[in-house]
């Protein structure tokens, strides 16, 4: 089979390699149907993430075909569509019993990181009966793609830790797919204000056809300035930061209010300078976290009523094949104008 292989920083190719086999009872084969690119499939091609190691097939989010099941897979037989969370999980152990899949102790973040991934044509998924979703006939199965990473990751992690409520002022800094997911999940709880900060006008832009009411080019390094006086400076209730740098965490902190939350999303390779000589009598929470992805049947549920339409996060397709394109272009995101791009085998 064909797959997307990581040789180091800077390397990737799309190149023959072994079909993926059943080791464990509890695991099953996927024939990947449609895949993507993660912002951090590009942290790890920078290097970012030195646990994934050449010869590694990247990608950790996809829909496809059951090929095969071990012995002990209940759920799932040949021939069933289903959904790959981005985290495995046993659903045995005390972090799966408390829903915390990302710390599973024989899963969590492993797809395209510890063992291969979803970047190719075959796919061995560990624990299948809990990290597979089914995928009832005639949905849009593209769209699905959206809930294996990044609406989790954007409502977990973003909205639901940042208790956003209903009159709320919500400050979203990073419109990329991420932040975009915790725009379009925020939504639920109908905040009064939802502002998107970014440093590229086009997905400023999109941002307001999802529903932002304000957006902040944060290029000239006023954004928190600029949000202190749209709020009469008091500051936002609920700040979600969904880039990963310390300028990004600072505008968070700079423009919290009494009482306010600030969620973060993004992976920090720095650290960041944390002011508690200011923030210690604003009463604010501080939350961090991985994706569970416990809320996927939610989710689901609100792709299927039509009231999240994730479809629209898609700006470009490619056929599996060309995935090094793909890359291109989804590295180059500002130029190209891409959000997320599906890659399609059929
Ligand atoms: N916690 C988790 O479980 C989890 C899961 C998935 C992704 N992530 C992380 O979430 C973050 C966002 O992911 P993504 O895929 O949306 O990434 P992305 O790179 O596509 O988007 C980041 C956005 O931040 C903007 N940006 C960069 N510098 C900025 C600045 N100084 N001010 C304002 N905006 C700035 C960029 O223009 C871009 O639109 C990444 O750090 C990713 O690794 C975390
Ligand atoms: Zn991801
Ligand atoms: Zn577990």
């Amino acid at each position: 089979m064909k797959a997307l292989v990581y040789q180091g920083p800077g390397e990737k190719s799309w190149q023959e390699m072994p079909m993926p086999k059943l080791i464990k009872p509890t695991d099953a084969i996927v024939r990947i149907t449609r895949t993507t690119i993660c912002g951090t499939d590009l942290h790890i091609l920078k290097g970012d993430v030195p646990a994934v190691t050449p010869g590694r097939i990247l990608g950790h989010e996809g829909v496809g075909v059951i090929e095969a099941v071990g012995e002990a897979v209940s759920t799932f037989k040949q021939g069933d569509h289903v959904l790959i969370s981005c985290i495995t999980s046993c659903g045995r152990c005390g972090y799966c019993k408390r829903q915390m899949y990302a710390h599973c102790e024989d899963g969590g973040w492993i797809l395209g990181h510890l063992i291969d991934g979803t970047q190719a044509e075959y796919v061995r998924i560990p624990h299948a009966d809990n990290s597979l979703y089914p995928i009832a006939e005639g949905q849009d199965e593209e769209a699905l793609v959206m809930l294996s990473d990044i609406l989790p990751t954007g409502f977990e992690i973003g909205v639901l830790a940042g208790q956003v409520k209903p009159g709320d002022i919500v400050a979203i800094v990073g419109a990329g797919p991420v932040g975009m997911a915790a725009l379009l999940t925020a939504r639920f709880y109908s905040p009064s204000r939802l502002i998107m900060i970014d440093m590229d006008p086009n997905r400023l832009e999109l941002a307001r056809t999802f529903g932002a009411t304000d957006v902040i080019d944060s290029r000239d390094g006023t954004a928190a300035e600029k949000l202190m006086e749209m709020t009469g400076g008091t500051g936002v209730d609920v700040a979600i930061e969904a880039v990963g740098i310390p300028a990004t965490f600072d505008i968070c902190q700079n423009a919290i209010a009494p009482g306010g939350h600030i969620a973060n999303i993004g992976v920090h390779g720095k650290s960041v300078e944390l002011h508690l000589e200011k923030l210690w009598i604003r009463n604010i929470t501080l939350t961090t976290g991985l994706v569970n992805t416990n809320t996927i049947p939610m989710l689901r549920q609100t792709v299927q009523a039509g009231t999240l339409k994730p479809a629209h996060l898609i700006t470009h397709r490619f056929p599996l094949g060309d995935i090094i394109e793909a890359y291109r272009v989804f590295g180059n995101a500002a130029k190209e104008k891409a959000m997320k791009v599906i890659l399609h085998a059929e």
